[in-house]
């Protein structure tokens, strides 16, 4: 349960985001832009982008050797095909696949997601950090994010605290933007590394 009472079930996000495929655009060039400094910047090797909806993204990863796009909704991925043979990517791959579940295959140097775990509701958002921290080194996290809510939040959208979320993952923060124009923040998180400390055995990971 959330704060405004019981949220929808996993089944009733999934029907709403296949039924908004066929619509589904937002131009924002900002929000690319920003996010296209930050992937310069790191210079990745491999990219997995969680909730890639209908690729809107994808060209910023036409010199990533190997990029993955995944998304739970069949309807985003018929349209994100379309878009990889457009801007002919053949370092693009694109799966099926609900985070909240478990974690996608392979190890990357960089994992991104955009206004995806604004969509995941309370009760499942910390098991999804956790499949996500699984499959990569550096996190870039843009998402909506406000200290208050400003406005009644829709049905599907949720606010959640990234930081201490990703901290409990194993996370450090390592940056973040906020956006002058818009209640979204960019964070960039890292795995912590351990440190070896002599005749300390690190605790077992959990599985
Ligand atoms: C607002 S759209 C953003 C799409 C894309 N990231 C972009 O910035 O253009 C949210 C996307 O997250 C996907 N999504 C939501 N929950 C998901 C889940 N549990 N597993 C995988 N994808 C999910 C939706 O299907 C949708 O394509």
């Amino acid at each position: 349960m959330s704060s405004r009472g019981r949220s929808p079930t996993l089944q009733q996000l999934l029907n709403y985001w296949e039924n908004r495929a066929p619509s589904y655009y937002i131009e924002d060039p900002f929000g690319r832009a920003i996010l296209k400094a930050f992937i310069e910047k790191l210079q990745p090797q491999s990219l997995i982008e969680i909730g890639c909806g209908n690729g809107e993204l994808f060209s910023l990863y036409k010199h990533i050797p190997i990029s993955v796009g995944i998304d739970w909704s069949e309807e985003m991925l018929i349209r994100a095909n379309l878009r990889k043979g457009r801007h002919y990517l053949p370092n693009l791959r694109l799966w099926r696949h609900d985070i909240t579940q478990c974690s996608p295959q392979g190890n990357y140097d960089v994992v991104v997601t955009r206004t995806v775990l604004m969509h995941i509701p309370p009760e499942a958002i910390e098991k999804t950090i956790r499949h996500i921290v699984k499959v990569g080194e550096r996190f870039l996290i843009f998402e909506y994010f406000e200290t208050i809510p400003t406005e009644k939040l829709a049905a599907h959208n949720w606010l959640h605290d990234y930081v201490p979320l990703f901290e409990k993952a194993g996370c450090e923060l390592i940056e973040s933007y906020t956006r002058p124009d818009l209640p979204q923040v960019l964070f960039q998180f890292q795995k912590k590394k351990s440190i070896d400390i002599p005749g300390v055995q690190e605790n077992a990971k959990e599985a």
